[in-house]
């Protein structure tokens, strides 16, 4: 019964889906053909094993008696190499088809390369037509190209990079929160708050609310809630009971901007500290966040990078940062006006255009622009009761080639002075559970934010933040 059951079954599986190897099972069950990804096909050591790889063709190229392919897998930026006898008469094999390959692991005769595939078998597995294929073998397309198709750009080799590297760059946020005894707290996303006050809203409703049908409250929630804009005040509860929070999440803002720094929808890497009383420990934590995630870039993804500096922008190499008080600044601003659309004076708000002749003065290095005025800043941001010039325990760090990376602040944490500021805004009655944090067991804090895309902009050199993210949202933007 069993010997028949696995006959009806051999006869049913075309010829190809079996191993070679002598076992007579399946390429999916055989354990002689060892799965493994192209990255550790390129760096292994065991030639002569077996091994089955499963990828997108890169190249090929037909040599006499043998067919050279390059194939992809997503797990490497170098492709690793297959060599298949001409006769295995492989049918759809074309640059971009998807193929399931079984051989023999071979130390190469090439300098190019220390490893080889000698392929016993090929399948196509997703055939691809070259001609409608918007990518071309060899061509080498720039990222305003491959943006027209952010269907398929993550098939190219720059964007390949830009996803790992962006992989490897969300994971050393998290190693350096958690390796420095931040807790990981889930921010909402909705939200009630404009944190930032800068009413740059999304709305959240249920699609067809407009026809609710309770006129008293139409909407969903009990009050109107938005995307946030930032985590910062729900960070900010738990730094009441924890001494270090972070959050690393979704962010929107309603920017009708179509700059090259500005999304829709990034990412925001935000931390809170508490008993913290000056703007120095917070830029401590600042600067270490930046150093080592980038060194942990440059260790972990030196060939990704590498492709970046090589054929894009030299990147942010140089990490030794400084600092200047947001007068200074403005001193600095107006020496050098006639370079300037828009003209500086004590209060105003620093312009890209400003925050990038600001990096490039202080020798093209990150700067920390400290001590801005206070009307300037959000209402949660410390009142330094300075005078004639009022300002607040707020920071920015402004970055070669982006402009702000990060902005941050020392926060209110004196009850009197915040409901004042808040009453003055009118917003005591919005704000009053965030007044409760003050009024029991209130301590000095601050934090910051630093925008993930704007940093891999700044560590690779990229121009424009839509080639940042895997799906890029701005205003007028088509979604996918
Ligand atoms: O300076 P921002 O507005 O600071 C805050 O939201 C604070 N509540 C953060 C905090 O203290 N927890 O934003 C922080 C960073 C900016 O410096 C910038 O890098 C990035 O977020 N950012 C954007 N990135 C891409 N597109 C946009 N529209 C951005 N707006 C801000």
């Amino acid at each position: 019964m069993l010997i028949r059951a696995l006959t009806l079954f051999r006869r049913a599986v075309p010829a190809s889906r079996f191993c070679p190897c002598a076992t007579g099972r399946t390429q999916q069950y055989c354990t002689s053909a060892k799965n493994i990804s192209i990255r550790d096909a390129l760096t292994s050591l065991d030639t002569g094993s077996n091994i089955r790889i499963r990828g997108w063709v890169r190249s090929v190229r037909s040599q006499k008696n043998h067919l050279f392919l390059h194939v992809s897998d997503g797990s490497s930026l170098q492709p690793l190499q297959v060599i298949a006898n001409s006769d295995l008469n492989i049918r759809g094999l074309t640059f971009g088809c998807a193929v399931d390959i079984t051989g023999s692991l071979e130390k190469s005769p090439s300098q190019k390369q220390k490893v080889e595939l000698q392929a016993q078998r090929v399948e196509v597995v997703g055939e691809c037509d070259p001609v409608d294929f918007p990518f071309k073998i060899k061509e080498r397309h720039s990222l305003e190209y491959i943006r027209q198709f952010p269907h398929l750009r993550c098939r190219t080799n720059s964007f390949g990079s830009l996803l790992r590297i962006r992989s490897e760059a969300a994971a050393a946020i998290h190693s350096y929160f958690r390796d420095n005894g931040f807790v990981q707290i889930h921010t909402p996303i909705i939200t009630s708050n404009d944190c930032e006050g800068a009413g740059e809203l999304f709305q959240v409703e249920p699609s067809g609310n407009e026809h609710s049908s309770d006129k008293e409250n139409p909407h969903f929630f009990s009050v109107p809630a938005y995307l946030t804009v930032s985590g910062q005040l729900h960070l900010e509860v738990m730094a009441g009971a924890f001494p270090a929070v972070y959050t690393f999440g979704p962010t929107f803002r309603a920017e009708n901007s179509q700059s090259r720094r500005h999304l829709a929808e990034f990412y925001m890497a935000e931390a809170e500290i508490s008993f913290i009383e000056s703007l120095e420990d917070l830029m401590k934590v600042m600067e270490d966040l930046f150093k080592t995630s980038t060194e942990h870039l440059l260790s972990q993804c030196a060939e990704d990078m590498g492709l970046f500096h090589k054929f894009i922008s030299p990147g942010q190499r140089k990490y030794d940062l400084t600092f200047i008080s947001y007068t200074e600044a403005i001193d600095i601003l107006s020496r050098n006006s006639e370079q300037f659309t828009f003209k500086t004076e004590w209060g105003c708000d620093l312009q890209t255009e400003h925050e990038k002749f600001l990096v490039k003065h202080c020798g093209n290095v990150p700067v920390f622009v400290t001590d801005y005025p206070y009307d300037l800043k959000p209402f949660y941001a410390r009142d330094n009761q300075d005078q004639p010039r009022h300002t607040a325990a707020a920071v920015d760090l402004l970055v070669p080639g982006v402009g702000e990376l990060c902005g941050g602040s020392l926060r209110e944490e004196r009850l009197e002075l915040l409901k004042t500021r808040l009453a003055r805004a009118g917003l005591e009655d919005t704000y009053a559970w965030y007044l409760q944090l003050r009024q029991f067991g209130s301590v000095p804090h601050g934090g910051f934010g630093m925008g993930f895309e704007r940093y891999l902009q700044c560590v690779l050199g990229v121009k424009n933040i839509k080639d940042t993210i895997p799906f890029a949202r701005s205003s007028r933007s088509c979604l996918l």
